[in-house]
């Protein structure tokens, strides 16, 4: 991160102190207590699933994986962090680290998991709290206006979240560029899953998301969840998305490369649809509506689907007839922040439902672009064989190259997503600084 950091850090938290203050009047409370949550144990087994500290008190304290810790706010006074840090011979306890931000908060380090009594007056208490707690301290559990307006101060990001992502995007480059090399050098999907952890410097159980490592089909299923360990006969396409997290600050960067066995046609439509992605962030700036650029995303698919042969119709017949929504079925790009598709995507400044178009129920953002969001933008085209055979004996299909489609199927599919920065005039790609494909 740049050497302004701590100060960035500490401007971030002076913010978001007057921020929390602002909301405690707008809407009457007098104190916030914020749960850090704590790791489950799988049914009947002694073994946690993969925790996640809550997002709203990683704002706060950038500690992620804390966990059975309390943060109380209370405006006006300084921010106390109930750290918890038993005495434990099994487990290494939470250490303080030596760091300006702390001195921003009062901290204790306790034993206790129980919750601190705070002061009377009226309290919401946040996060994923063990049942009966709020109750017992008389304070509102999870208010949803609350909740939104606190969501939507993460909307925009402050100079330090900034540097976290631009950060995280600076690791995870490394492992993309590991990956490219071990696909390159023939080998399975979860070599390219271990060569991306190794070169990112991260263990599986902190990526900000479950990285998908796509092989030839694997490619056109958009979550693909598996990492095959056996290499595959051929190599015609590899998707890697992968992210990395710093201080709990996500980059989500897709990239997909053509194989020694590529078919030459894939090869020229990754180039095709690296161009058109590189034009969607160009269009960004403030003002701009997200669901407009989703919907140009769409007309740019159909102009490259008539130019690659793949489609015989107009642009307009192709986005109407619902053939780009075959080939490409979410959304453009979301939010991005302490989680991955970040909070208030779907909502207006004051905290009013904005849900997606009816034909893009998967589109995550649909505000107005404002400056300091960083958005990813993700288009891509898919071969996905649930989505396009309803199409094979429909008047819409008769415009579809059905040859090419079959050639091309084994490939999967492309998507290539970057995370960008709303400037006050355009935006800066946090993610391109870096790569150069
Ligand atoms: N990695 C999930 C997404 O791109 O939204
Ligand atoms: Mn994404
Ligand atoms: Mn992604």
């Amino acid at each position: 991160m740049s050497d302004n950091c701590p100060t960035a850090q500490l401007n971030h938290l002076d913010w978001l102190t007057s921020a929390y203050q602002r909301v405690a009047e707008a809407q009457g409370y007098e104190g916030f207590l914020l749960y850090s949550g704590e790791p489950r144990c799988h049914h009947a087994d002694d073994q946690a699933a993969t925790f996640r500290t809550y997002a709203h008190f990683l704002h706060w304290v950038p500690m992620p994986g804390l966990s059975h810790s309390w943060l109380y706010i209370r405006p006006g006074t300084k921010p106390t962090l109930y750290l918890h840090a038993p005495a434990d011979f099994w487990h290494l306890p939470p250490e303080l680290p030596d760091a300006p931000w702390t001195t921003r908060f009062d901290i204790r380090p306790t034993a206790e998991t129980a919750p601190p009594r705070p002061p009377r007056g009226r309290l919401a208490v946040l996060g994923d709290v063990p049942a009966g707690i709020a109750e017992r301290l008389g304070g509102e559990l999870n208010p949803p206006h609350l909740l939104r307006a606190l969501d939507e101060l993460r909307v925009k990001k402050t100079p330090y979240e900034v540097d976290c992502i631009r950060e995280a995007n600076r690791l995870a480059l490394a492992g993309h560029q590991a990956a490219r090399d071990a696909f390159n050098a023939g080998t399975t999907e979860l070599d390219i899953q271990l060569a991306f952890l190794g070169a990112s410097r991260q263990r599986e159980s902190d990526v900000p998301y479950q990285n998908i490592i796509g092989l030839n089909r694997h490619a056109g299923v958009l979550h693909y969840q598996h990492y095959n360990v056996h290499p595959p006969a051929s190599y015609s396409s590899l998707l890697v998305d992968a992210g990395r997290s710093v201080a709990g600050y996500a980059a989500d960067i897709t990239r997909t490369w053509a194989g020694n066995d590529a078919d030459p046609q894939f090869s020229a439509l990754i180039h095709s649809m690296n161009v058109m992605q590189q034009r969607l962030i160009e269009a960004i700036r403030p003002g701009v509506s997200f669901i407009a650029l989703h919907q140009h995303m769409h007309q740019a698919l159909g102009t490259l689907l008539i130019e690659h042969g793949l489609i015989h119709c107009s642009e307009e017949a192709a986005v109407e007839s619902g053939i780009t929504r075959a080939f490409c079925p979410h959304g453009l790009g979301h939010l991005l922040g302490l989680q991955v598709h970040d909070v208030g995507g779907r909502m207006t400044p004051d905290g009013q439902p904005l849900p997606a178009p009816q034909g893009d129920p998967a589109l995550r953002l649909t505000r107005e672009l404002e400056a300091d969001m960083v958005v990813t933008v993700e288009p891509g085209l898919y071969f996905i064989p649930m989505l396009l055979e309803p199409l094979r004996d429909s008047t819409a299909g008769a415009h579809i190259d059905w040859m090419k489609v079959d050639t091309l199927a084994s490939h999967g599919g492309i998507r290539i997503e970057d995370n960008v920065l709303v400037t006050k005039e355009d935006q800066e790609n946090l993610t391109r600084v870096q790569m150069t494909s």
